[in-house]
């Protein structure tokens, strides 16, 4: 048995996820943050929908990442520090950690206790070498980065699946800001990037024939009803996804069959029938308009790598000298 891996700890505690709750769901239009999909249950969800047919994102990022994991670790350099923002399993990670060249170390930071904690075992357990410094907490907030024994030449964030795509346009420039002050002086960000496709695909990766989608989706009334004392009735919502070209992305939805009221926490929220909570954006993008984006936030593209269909891709960014 390896020694436990110490795991730094600033996710939102139960008070900040109430409020959080109860604001969104008194908003004229109801909505909840998509981050708090991410339970155990939810996270585990969402890696059965990395294995759905019907979810392309993660296969073909997979497939970008098999081909040019070699060219993207020689673009980072020797011993980098890899900084990862919601590293899940961090599946694809290895594809690059294999090619880096003695990485100074590797920050996963995720919001899912649960996951974070197996996968910095799994990842201490295959890279010996590696000094693994887990961070359990919500990257949209401030957090401190932990320094690693070896000095970095330079530190790269990692931020892969298009998890970009939950940020609104203005937002994705800010934030690219932020991970790019993070990253610091020569720093650089490799970004996983959806991009824009038909209809049929996008809807259809967003609600497959399985449900686990689905069941991801109502996973948030669950994690309600069991850590803020909620009632909702999950029988009362249904599931939907739907692209929307105009604002170029795909949302989802949980809609009310009926009128009816839902207490959480001692407040008491009244549906309509039809009304919906609105639970996630997921932006798609073309590359001229990520491009935009990214110099909005004094960032150039430095290196787009894609599949041959064109569905999605990784791409190198760096402050612009
Ligand atoms: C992990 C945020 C990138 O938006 O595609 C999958 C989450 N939601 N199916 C996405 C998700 C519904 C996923 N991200």
């Amino acid at each position: 048995m390896s020694a436990p891996v110490r795991l730094q700890d600033v996710a939102p505690d139960r008070a900040r996820f109430r409020d959080d709750v109860w604001h969104g769901l008194s908003l004229p239009r109801k909505t909840l943050p998509c981050k708090y999909f991410y339970d155990a249950r939810g996270s585990a969800l969402f890696e059965a929908i990395c294995e759905l047919p019907e979810y392309y994102p993660t296969r073909t990022e997979l497939s970008i990442m098999e081909r040019h994991a070699g060219d993207m670790a020689a673009r980072l350099g020797a011993r980098c520090l890899l900084v990862e923002y919601g590293s899940g399993s961090s599946r694809k990670t290895r594809l690059l950690l294999d090619r880096l060249e003695a990485p100074a170390g590797y920050v996963p930071i995720d919001i899912s206790r649960t996951a974070l904690a197996a996968s910095a075992r799994a990842l201490t357990d295959a890279y010996p070498a590696l000094e693994v410094l887990p961070v359990c907490a919500d990257y949209t907030e401030p957090f401190d980065l932990p320094h690693p024994q070896r000095t970095p030449l330079r530190r790269a964030v990692y931020f892969p699946g298009s998890t970009i795509g939950n940020f609104t346009p203005p937002e994705v420039a800010s934030f690219l800001a932020r991970m790019a002050r993070v990253a610091g002086r020569r720093g650089a960000l490799l970004v996983g990037v959806d991009l824009k496709k038909e209809r049929a695909v996008l809807e259809a990766a967003y609600d497959d024939a399985a449900g686990v989608t689905a069941a991801f989706n109502r996973n948030l009334l669950v994690r309600i009803n069991r850590e803020l004392g909620g009632e909702f009735d999950l029988a009362r919502f249904a599931h939907r996804a739907r692209w929307d070209e105009q604002a170029g992305r795909v949302e989802m939805h949980l809609v009310a069959d009926r009128a009816h009221s839902v207490r959480v926490a001692g407040r008491a929220f009244s549906f309509a029938r039809g009304e919906t909570i609105h639970t996630e954006n997921s932006y798609k993008f073309d590359l001229a308009q990520f491009a935009a984006l990214a110099a909005g936030a004094g960032l150039a593209v430095r290196e787009v790598w894609t599949d041959d269909a064109r569905r999605f891709s990784v791409q190198l960014l760096s402050v612009e000298a």
